[in-house]
């Protein structure tokens, strides 16, 4: 057995933040981010959330796939930025969406956990133990970026992705995942549990003697190094191992960091960028949440047809990468 994606949904939050906007708030430039990012604007949660977007995304998904709640026995969210510690987030979104039945949990594998929700429902299906299951990514970036850090605060958006993976007879599909830990130190966020800094016997409650930073910390240049070097090896590795080419493939649907690591996948690879869609203008960098809102934008715009070949790639935090294949079937 395999999953075949079904539907597909998106959340984004109204409200729009442009560059010119944020050159008001740090000393940064609209014609700064465009060139080294690729980056217009981006969403930002106001009344929005982490679950509710989740569960927003959720029921477009099923929608598009003529799915009901109650039939879906699995919830997956892969995200980075929940609303609470506890319950989990995709617990939440079974709350607001009433899919009974479900089993729920969330996922962390920073912009790789998209793929890695993806890859661990593919393997459920695959042993008979789900067959209609929510996969969703999403984020609330905003909560973590430090406002003052331009190195980081221009790059990231908030929003949800989702799509409804069902079984059907065949193959499991093929993907790759690969990790790093040594390499974590590059793209940090740091918790407020770290240690036992804030129990009786590391010091009592709150005690921080550390000087506790609780945004996204980055070695930009060395986080871009990583993601043209790696994710063309992935890639590479992945066609390898179905037996195909990359010229075979209709559309790569990367993680949608940085239209410069784009632009650098695809020379690497040597194929034309036009097969390398990219929506970060609107949305910048949004995690988990960014590989699911481009499909749903792709199969909403129409560009995705039955039998279309597409790869998809992420990467992150961890160090985390991954790269999956599968034939659109809808
Ligand atoms: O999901 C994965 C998440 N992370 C990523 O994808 C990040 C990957 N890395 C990148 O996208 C790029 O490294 C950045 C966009 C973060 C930075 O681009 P860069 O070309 O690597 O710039 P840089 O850090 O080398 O900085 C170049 C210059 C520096 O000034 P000096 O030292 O040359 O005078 C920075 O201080 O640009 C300056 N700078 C800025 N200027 C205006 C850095 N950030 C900004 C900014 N506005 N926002």
């Amino acid at each position: 057995m395999r999953g075949i994606i079904k539907g597909t949904g998106a959340c984004l939050p109204k409200r729009a933040v442009d560059n010119h906007e944020l050159a008001r708030i740090m000393d940064t430039n609209d014609e700064w981010i465009r060139e080294r990012t690729g980056i217009v604007r981006r969403r930002l949660i106001s009344e929005e959330t982490t679950v509710s977007m989740s569960a927003c995304a959720a029921e477009r998904a099923l929608e598009n796939a003529g799915i009901e709640p109650g039939a879906i026995d699995m919830i997956l969210v892969s995200t980075v930025s929940s609303n609470a510690v506890l319950p989990s987030t995709a617990c939440a979104v079974q709350e607001r969406i009433g899919a009974a039945n479900a089993v729920c949990f969330d996922v962390n594998a920073a912009c790789t956990g998209f793929l890695a929700a993806l890859n661990t429902g593919q393997a459920y299906i695959h042993a008979g133990m789900a067959r209609n299951i929510l996969i969703i990514g999403a984020e609330s970036l905003s909560n973590l970026v430090n406002w003052t850090d331009r190195g980081t605060a221009i790059l990231f958006g908030d929003g949800a992705g989702a799509v409804v993976l069902t079984a059907e007879e065949g193959e499991l599909p093929v993907a790759v995942m690969h990790s790093d830990g040594a390499k974590g130190g590059v793209l940090t966020c740091r918790s407020p549990f770290e240690g036992s800094r804030s129990s009786p016997a590391g010091g009592g409650a709150g005690a921080d003697p550390s000087g506790y930073e609780p945004f996204i910390q980055m070695n930009g240049q060395e986080v871009f190094k990583f993601a043209v070097r790696q994710v063309p090896r992935c890639i590479e590795e992945l066609l390898e191992k179905c037996g195909r080419t990359p010229e075979e493939i209709d559309l790569f649907v990367l993680h949608q960091a940085n239209a410069r690591i784009v632009e650098a996948i695809a020379r690497r690879l040597k194929q034309d960028i036009s097969r390398f869609p990219m929506n970060l203008m609107e949305y910048g960098n949004t995690s988990s949440a960014s590989i699911p809102i481009l499909l749903d934008e792709l199969n909403r715009g129409g560009r995705l047809r039955k039998g279309m070949k597409l790869v998809l790639a992420g990467f992150g935090a961890g160090l985390t990468w991954g790269a999956a294949y599968l034939e659109w079937e809808v």
